[in-house]
């Protein structure tokens, strides 16, 4: 019997704050009957008693937008939804409550408490905050509207209020301050009643930026805005009156700073400090600022929380000569230890964190200023504790002076990031690739950290436009991306200057970096949003961002020069072409102005696209003419004569799969062409960041499967199995991160986790096991195998909007066996490697047929 799940209204999986006044609903269905979709659906509201039911004809349930009248401020809703397949109705899914949240910036009345109004700029203390106040009765429902200029953790009477990590996160601040909505009724209780917060410097005033960073980027004080409603028996809601109950101490956290680490110690965390009785006279009076000052850029955050997700206990514990005890987690990751510890007052431990080892010691040098050491002062009871304030990247620890001997369980590794949907797997009979592909997903967790970053170990941390430009694609396939994305593109239109200029990163900070636009990093402002369009049906993404993506590709005019091509901006090219000399990343194989004047013709085609599928035929036809005037530019100056390029991958590779050609035989013989320059190459990398995330589509779609496969299964440097071989767990930043001898590659920028180079897995998923999209949101798929490279099976599985999307293939003899199983509301078209295809709806679906390409012996 069909069934209508994954009800949603917006993009987090919870509603409460919901983001948007009229937030969009989607849900799936499942159990339906092999070949049917959805033929009409109804939506129920109830609100204030009242029930509102919405019919929908046909067999849109993705992000369908909200029939109802918007939510007001604080509005309580329940939200359901039934399908009719198949000429039965569903029963109704599970209601989801619906919340609004605070729309208008009149409902804000709390006060931003500011806790610590300047300090000198080193690494600075935690601040405790606590309000005692008193209620003459349990509320049947009070809500917490939280942010903070800082980073902050809150409790009333003692209990967390969530277990989110490092809230707010990081936004531009000066544009856009997130807060959250929580539930906390349960905490609450009739009588003496206390709030608690312990707030430190995070992204708001803290050290951030390489190159020595900048303090105080966005204020000199850190301060919370906690504003805290109650609901009595009555029905009516206040806000609990809190401006004189505030009271401010310094925390237990001596210091604390995102790359430094923190210091705790928790002799000076005062008993009972959180909970109601406590006598805090003697502590001050904060200052007090009015939240008008603030309130235009308060808005709900519509990505989900950053939070530990899982402990990893280490495989293996050695003591050290010195007596240090160092720890291997098997796993490079994102986060901070945790430590259950019994040693007198006053002792210490201190943890010390690295990506890797070299000569047998921590290999700490590629952290540059990010010092990553924590340490726990005791207060001569037995404690459990992990920091709240700091953030590390690394696979080993080592424990200074710990007290005895480490038992199982003392020490787990937090790993903490953006708690995303897992929504795609891949698997193959190579264990390598199979590696490298976990590998990616370890790197897209430890970078999907609140925003999209580079790395997150060193000095940087930062949200490098090009970096997801290249990893969008995969990012969505393997968890749902929506809303770090969403929030992130909200400040990368926020920034993005008066002439359609996108910073190289986004948070910007001045920090030394030229801050001149470059191509495929600025470009993010468009493929970003076009991908999260494609992999998920987000039409909203495109109106939302329209203004950005345009005014980038306006931009770009500006840079085209008297031939029609890009010409004298800053570009950083295919970015780390192992060629390139190590102090100049941006020298590559390729002309970087070819890189950048293909990009220009591919955002402005994307552009196009967009003005498309929004009914904008003029705007259309506008960035068509623009494309066009740059390809013919891009031909005159190289690419009529493609020969020219031949020791150029990249620049062959853009020619393929940017529609660069005149036509199908120049697109071919660019194929060619590449596919001899990678077998002069001897099958190893020749390509930085652009080429990279495209190289193994080019040849493949050239029908040079065979020479994507033999790049893929290289395990001599530079290759993608080099460091799986080197038994890495996430992608390195360079090729050689680490050299085949185990030393660390000495230049200056190496990092053991940047996710950019493995882009390569959505190859995997789309090419090697065939599972592509062929219709928004892969509302229609393509599943096309290719069998190759020694390969016996494969398969991949994708949570798309609409369900579980599975491709496995399997290769016996020479014959190839194919298990499809598509949900109900997706159609696809099947492609044998005979070429043979076949049109197939929802259901399960097998397959027997050459295997064509398929070979059996390994190329390896
Ligand atoms: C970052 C990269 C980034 C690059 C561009 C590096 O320091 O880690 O991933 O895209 O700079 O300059």
């Amino acid at each position: 019997m069909s069934a209508v799940v994954g009800l949603r209204a917006g993009l987090r999986s919870d509603c409460l704050g919901a983001p948007l006044a009229a937030p969009r609903v989607s849900w799936r269905i499942v159990d339906a009957p092999a070949g049917a979709s959805q033929e009409e659906a109804e939506l129920r509201l109830e609100r204030e008693g009242e029930v509102d039911t919405v019919a929908l004809d046909g067999s849109g349930q993705n992000l369908i937008d909200w029939p109802f009248a918007p939510l007001r401020s604080r509005e309580r809703t329940v939200l359901a939804v039934r399908a009719r397949v198949a000429g039965e109705w569903t029963a109704w899914s599970e209601p989801l409550a619906v919340e609004g949240a605070l729309y208008e910036a009149e409902a804000w009345t709390a006060s931003l408490v500011v806790a610590s109004a300047s300090a000198p700029h080193r690494t600075r203390p935690s601040w405790l905050l606590r309000a005692a106040f008193t209620l003459a009765e349990a509320p049947v429902r009070a809500r917490l509207y939280a942010t903070a200029q800082g980073v902050f953790t809150a409790s009333l009477n003692g209990a967390a209020v969530s277990d989110e990590v490092l809230a707010p996160g990081w936004t531009s601040y000066d544009h856009r301050v997130r807060y959250r909505v929580h539930d906390v009724t349960d905490l609450l209780r009739e009588g003496g009643n206390a709030l608690g917060v312990e707030l430190a410097d995070g992204w708001f005033r803290g050290n951030i930026g390489f190159d020595g960073g900048l303090w105080d980027v966005y204020g000199a004080h850190v301060g919370v805005l906690l504003q805290l409603e109650v609901t009595g028996p009555d029905g009516v809601t206040r806000i609990v009156p809190l401006d004189d109950a505030w009271r401010a101490a310094p925390g237990p956290a001596t210091s604390a700073g995102l790359y430094e680490g923190e210091a705790h110690d928790a002799r000076l965390l005062p008993a009972g400090w959180d909970v109601a009785g406590f006598d805090d006279s003697a502590w001050d009076r904060p200052e007090l600022r009015p939240v008008a000052d603030l309130a235009a850029r308060l808005e709900p955050a519509i990505n989900e929380p950053v939070r530990v997700i899982e402990t990893l206990a280490p495989v293996a514990v050695e003591v050290q000569p010195g007596g240090r005890i160092r720890l291997d987690f098997g796993q490079n990751l994102s986060g901070v230890l945790r430590i259950r510890v019994d040693a007198p007052a006053g002792h210490t431990v201190t943890l010390h964190h690295a990506e890797v080892l070299e000569d047998g010691q921590l290999g700490t040098r590629p952290l540059r200023r990010a010092v990553s050491v924590d340490s726990f002062t005791s207060a001569g009871t037995p404690a459990t504790w992990q920091p709240r304030h700091t953030i590390h990247g690394f696979r080993y620890a080592e424990l200074e002076g710990w007290p005895g001997a480490l038992a199982d369980g003392d020490v787990v590794a937090a790993v903490i990031h953006t708690d995303m949907e897992r929504r795609g797997w891949f698997a193959c009979s190579d264990p390598l690739l199979e590696r490298l592909h976990e590998n990616v997903v370890w790197s897209m967790r430890d970078n999907f950290v609140d925003l999209p970053t580079d790395c997150p170990q060193r000095d940087e941390r930062l949200g490098w436009t090009g970096d997801i430009q290249v990893f969008a694609p995969a990012a969505e396939f393997l968890y749902g991306a929506d809303g770090v994305l969403a929030s992130w593109l909200r400040d990368v239109a926020a920034q993005q200057g008066p002439d359609g200029w996108v910073p190289n990163f986004v948070p910007w900070l001045e920090c030394g970096f030229p801050s001149g636009a470059s191509a495929a990093w600025g470009d993010a402002a468009v493929v970003v949003p076009w991908t999260m369009w494609e992999r998920r049906g987000n039409r909203g993404i495109l109106e939302r961002q329209w203004p950005s993506m345009t005014a980038w590709v306006d931009h770009l005019a500006l840079r085209i020069g008297p031939d029609d091509v890009v010409a004298g901006s800053m570009e950083l090219g295919d970015w780390l072409d192992p060629a390139a000399p190590p102090e100049d990343p941006g020298a590559a194989r390729t002309d970087r102005y070819l890189v950048a004047s293909a990009y220009a013709v591919r955002s402005a085609r994307l552009v196009a696209r967009a003005a498309a599928v929004l009914g904008r035929p003029a705007d259309r036809d506008r960035y068509d003419a623009f494309a066009d005037r740059v390809l013919a530019g891009m031909r005159r100056r190289w690419l009529d004569d493609l020969d020219g390029l031949a020791h150029a991958p990249t620049g062959l590779a853009l020619v393929v799969e940017f529609e660069l050609a005149r036509d199908e035989a120049e697109r071919q013989r660019a194929g060619d062409l590449l596919s001899t320059a990678v077998r002069e190459g001897g099958h190893r990398v020749q390509t930085g960041f652009v080429g990279t995330p495209i190289i193994c589509d080019a040849l493949a779609s050239t029908g040079h499967l065979d020479d994507a496969y033999a790049l893929l299964a290289q395990t001599e440097c530079p290759s993608w199995l080099y460091p799986v071989t080197m038994g890495a767990t996430t992608i390195w930043e360079r090729w050689d991160s680490m050299l085949p001898d185990g030393s660390i590659n000495p230049g200056d920028m190496t990092s053991f986790n940047h996710y950019a180079l493995g882009a390569v897995v959505d190859f995997l998923h789309r090419v090697v096991a065939g599972l592509a999209p062929a219709a928004p949101g892969y509302r229609e798929v393509a599943i096309r195998p290719s069998p190759g490279g020694g390969l016996t099976w494969a398969s991949a599985r994708h949570l798309s909007p609409y369900g579980e999307i599975a491709v496995a293939w399997r290769v016996v003899g020479d014959e190839l066996s194919l298990d499809v199983e598509l949900p109900a509301g997706v159609t696809g078209t099947v492609i044998l490697p005979d070429g043979t295809s076949e049109a197939v709806a929802s259901g399960s679906h097998t397959f027997r047929g050459a295997a064509g390409a398929a070979r059996e012996e390994t190329l390896r």
